[in-house]
């Protein structure tokens, strides 16, 4: 098949130790049509079969995010790997389904994550970022990763989903495992935490997977027998065209909400301290007209683009940006290189907290799957942001963070960041 070939590897996790590739993506958006890229180990051809169409053009992600019907979220699977049929059945979440699936599943849990509910949260996660900032800042600055953007997410959506706060940090642990399962290999033993379940059925293929399913089962009995206001209760009770959630939807729900709720919202907030450390003049400007931070929190997860693809199935022979995509294809949308766009976003790589015209793709390009959890992830971000600037906290930095493997999320291990006094 003529096929243009990629002009980088974007799909190799330890390319990312060096922060997205971004020369990478700039070439690939330049090439025209859609470039295929290998996937999978090179040589014994399976690397070239198993590829996938590179979509790293804003107009192009659109495109896949707005035609569900023929860039299947279902056929196949929503990361690059793929996965047999039973394995498909076992993981499957809201993320992985189409309509009508999907549209029932997001009925359930979108009543929770209106605006109105997300401002009642509001407080709560002021409390939260103002405790953890004044410690940072008592502390002389420190790890920014493990003081201020992990626990912040992780206890707001543990809070809301009715999770004791005491496990945040095993929580923390366990999502960290599943980041590490995007990675070149495994990292844990097929057994850890009691795993017997073949880890070819869990999500990330992590038996960190196993563990958030033990919880989520303890959690579902412990509010089974004693229902609260919390979200867990909300999913328990749920009714869905007449249908509660089965078991298997109920512990895959929970698992996404516990990962997509602090991984992400976490790697916003560090990429965007260090980008307010490497660009005082943007932080000074925000704290002279702190109106300005609602753009601020767009253009920081802009910056960030903390998930850094979504993958697609193309359920029908189709078309995109003049090449010919066959039906079963794998598409995969670069949130990462469309918010690099320069057709779209003026100096693009400049970070800019005045930027007016910033529609980003970092929740999705639109469509079903939009992230669910947009508005509460904005209202997070923009709380530290608030709270910072009223204490003019103006931080600097110390070293270079430590970049995950992995080319799902733009994840960091650790940043040390200090504080101007
Ligand atoms: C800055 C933080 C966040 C980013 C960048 C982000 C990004 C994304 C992206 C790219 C998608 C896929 C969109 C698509 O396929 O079209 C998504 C879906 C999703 N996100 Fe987020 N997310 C963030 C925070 C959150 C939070 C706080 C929650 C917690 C509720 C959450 C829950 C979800 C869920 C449940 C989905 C699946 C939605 C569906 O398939 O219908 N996300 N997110």
């Amino acid at each position: 098949m003529d096929r243009r070939a990629s002009p980088a590897d974007i799909a190799t996790s330890s390319v990312y130790l060096d922060g997205i590739p971004h020369e990478g993506f700039t070439a690939i958006r330049e090439t025209e049509g859609l470039v295929w890229h290998p996937y999978g180990p090179i040589g014994d051809g399976n690397g070239e079969r198993n590829g996938f169409w590179a979509v790293a053009r804003h107009a192009d992600v659109r495109e896949v995010s707005r035609n569900p019907e023929v860039f299947s979220s279902a056929v196949g699977h929503t990361n690059l790997w793929d996965l047999e049929a039973d394995a498909l059945e076992a993981r499957r979440s809201l993320i992985d389904s189409d309509a009508p699936d999907h549209t029932r599943l997001r009925r359930v849990v979108s009543r929770a994550f209106t605006p109105r509910n997300t401002r009642n949260w509001e407080g709560m996660a002021r409390e939260i970022a103002a405790e953890l900032v004044d410690a940072f800042v008592a502390g002389g600055g420190g790890d920014w990763v493990a003081q201020v953007a992990a626990p912040l997410p992780i206890r707001v959506i543990l809070a809301i989903l009715g999770v004791p706060l005491e496990d945040a940090d095993y929580l923390v642990e366990l999502t960290n495992h599943l980041v590490e399962g995007t990675g070149d290999g495994p990292s844990l033993p097929d057994d850890a935490y009691g795993n017997t379940t073949p880890t070819r059925l869990l999500p990330f293929n992590s038996p960190a997977s196993h563990a958030l399913f033990e919880y989520a089962e303890r959690m579902r009995q412990l509010r089974l027998a004693d229902p609260g206001a919390d979200l867990v209760s909300g999913l328990l009770e749920a009714e869905a065209d007449g249908e509660r959630l089965s078991a298997n939807e109920y512990r895959n729900f929970f698992q996404l909400l516990v990962f997509a709720g602090n991984e992400t919202t976490r790697t916003a907030m560090v990429h965007g301290a260090l980008a307010f450390a490497e660009h005082p003049e943007q932080w000074a400007e925000l704290c002279h007209d702190p109106s300005l931070i609602t753009r601020a929190v767009d253009e920081v997860i802009r910056w960030a683009t903390p998930v850094l693809h979504m993958r697609r199935t193309a359920s029908c022979d189709t078309e995109l940006a003049g090449t010919s995509i066959a039906a079963g294809d794998k598409v995969v949308m670069w949130y990462a290189a469309a918010n690099r766009d320069p057709t779209v976003f003026e100096d693009p790589f400049r970070f800019d907290v005045t930027r007016v015209e910033n529609p980003h793709f970092a929740f999705g390009g639109g469509g079903p799957h939009f992230c669910l959890g947009a508005f509460l992830a904005r209202m997070e971000i923009q709380v530290l942001l608030e709270e910072m600037v009223a204490r003019n906290v103006v931080l600097q930095p110390r070293s270079a963070p430590v970049h995950l493997a992995s080319n799902f999320v733009h994840g960091v291990a650790s940043l040390d960041l200090g504080v101007a006094s």
